[in-house]
């Protein structure tokens, strides 16, 4: 069928045409909204699951609902090894920016941006010596406050800078959301000063919630750095989507191209997806051109799914296998020889014929390319669904 037309959207982070099965996470922070908005004492919420689940988009959702309430909002995406300082200085310009020309105070802005402009340049020499060579200056012309938030350790310049960016968006009658995604990706000194800073506007009743997305040991990260986090944050694990909300998600958007499914195709749409939001996009997105018409069958689903199949194995697998060293590509192999359920390291090891030490630089290296989780103490598993299945398609 006409490919212009096609609405399905696989990608990361691409919007889906219709989001499917998220029904109760969207209310919860409806209510995290509604009650931070109105003063009462709220945890946070963080998402977390496995790649292609659908972290992102939900979190871009959340920050759509965030701006239609009128609140300052900014996103961050962590990286490994890099301070979430200057990030967060940006973030929060850009929410404080959406807030300030309702602000009947000019000075007040002003104030706060002189406060984040110290902020954002407080922190370390960076790792190649070249302390402040490029004083980083997000485009505030402002001058930079003295003696607030720029003592250069980030638990108290965060905390000082929650707090003043609060009581701007208190001043409006809003509020301002800060959106993590790739959260298990901060530093973990960064991790604590964070939970520590949300911690401290916690007891406050600040109206500023930071909003996480990460992989599913997001939570373990967090109760590792600081003990309270669990009572910080309301976790939302979301997972593949079941049979109703796949069949909503291939339907909806098809529907409105007067597009629709036989049951039977809806089946081998399933069993070939699993419900895996991203699989149920990039399948849907081949079947659609394949077919001729309308309703879609059961025989273009077999005919697309080769194509559909190759373009996962390059685009959504392929190219996380190709940041993996030789040693590490060694390891995930072994782990997917003894299935699809989180494996013992030690398995893994006697997989490979090794010491499980050996192996220690192998796993970790997995783990901050974001390829593997430690699932519990002693165990790992693939944060990409399916993963197995395609390193044993794989020739040796
Ligand atoms: N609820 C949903 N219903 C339908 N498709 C979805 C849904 N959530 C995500 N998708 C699709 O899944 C893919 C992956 O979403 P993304 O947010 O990038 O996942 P993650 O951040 O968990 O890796 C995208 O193509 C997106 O359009
Ligand atoms: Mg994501």
């Amino acid at each position: 069928m006409d490919p212009v037309r096609n609405p399905y959207a696989p990608g990361a982070g691409q919007r889906p045409p219709e989001l499917a099965g998220r029904d109760r996470e969207l209310q919860q922070f409806e209510v995290v909204l509604e009650r931070v908005a109105r003063g009462r004492p709220e945890r946070s919420m963080i998402v977390t699951g496995l790649r292609g689940v659908g972290k992102t988009v939900l979190l871009n959702t959340f920050r759509s609902m965030a701006m239609q309430r009128l609140w300052g909002t900014g996103k961050i995406e962590a990286r490994p090894d890099q301070s979430i300082r200057r990030p967060v200085a940006s973030a929060l310009h850009m929410a404080v920016r959406e807030l300030a020309p309702r602000h009947r105070a000019p000075d007040r802005i002003e104030e706060f941006l002189g406060v984040l402009k110290a902020f954002a340049q407080a922190g370390p020499e960076d790792k190649s010596g070249k302390a402040r060579v490029h004083r980083w200056s997000p485009g505030i012309d402002v001058p930079a406050a003295r003696g607030r938030a720029d003592s250069g350790d980030l638990e108290i310049d965060l905390t000082e800078l929650f707090v003043d960016a609060a009581s701007v968006a208190t001043d409006v009658g809003s509020g301002i959301a800060l959106f993590v995604d790739e959260m298990q990706d901060i530093p973990a000194d960064d991790v604590s000063a964070l939970c520590a800073a949300c911690h401290e506007l916690s007891q406050s009743g600040g109206p500023l919630i930071v909003v996480g997305a990460g992989l599913p040991h997001l939570p373990a990260v967090l109760s590792a750095s600081k003990s309270y986090s669990e009572r910080l944050f309301r976790y939302a694990r979301i997972d593949r989507l079941d049979r109703e909300s796949a069949d909503l998600a291939l339907l909806a958007p098809a529907e409105r191209e007067e597009v629709t499914f036989t049951p039977d195709a809806l089946d081998a749409l399933y069993s070939a997806a699993d419900g895996y939001p991203y699989f149920v996009q990039a399948y849907a997105k081949v079947v659609w051109d394949v077919a001729p018409g309308t309703p879609i069958t059961a025989e273009d689903i077999r005919v697309a799914a080769p194509e559909a199949e190759s373009e996962l194995a390059v685009g959504f697998f392929g190219s996380r296998y190709e940041r993996a060293t030789p040693a590490e590509r060694d390891y995930m192999r072994a782990m997917a020889q003894l299935g699809d359920e989180p494996v013992a390291t030690s398995s893994v090891a006697q997989e490979l014929g090794r010491k499980p030490s050996s192996l220690s630089p192998a796993r970790d290296g997995l783990i901050k390319k974001g390829l593997v989780f430690s699932a519990e103490r002693g165990l790992v598993a693939f944060t990409v669904p399916h993963f197995g299945k395609f390193l044993r398609a794989q020739p040796a």
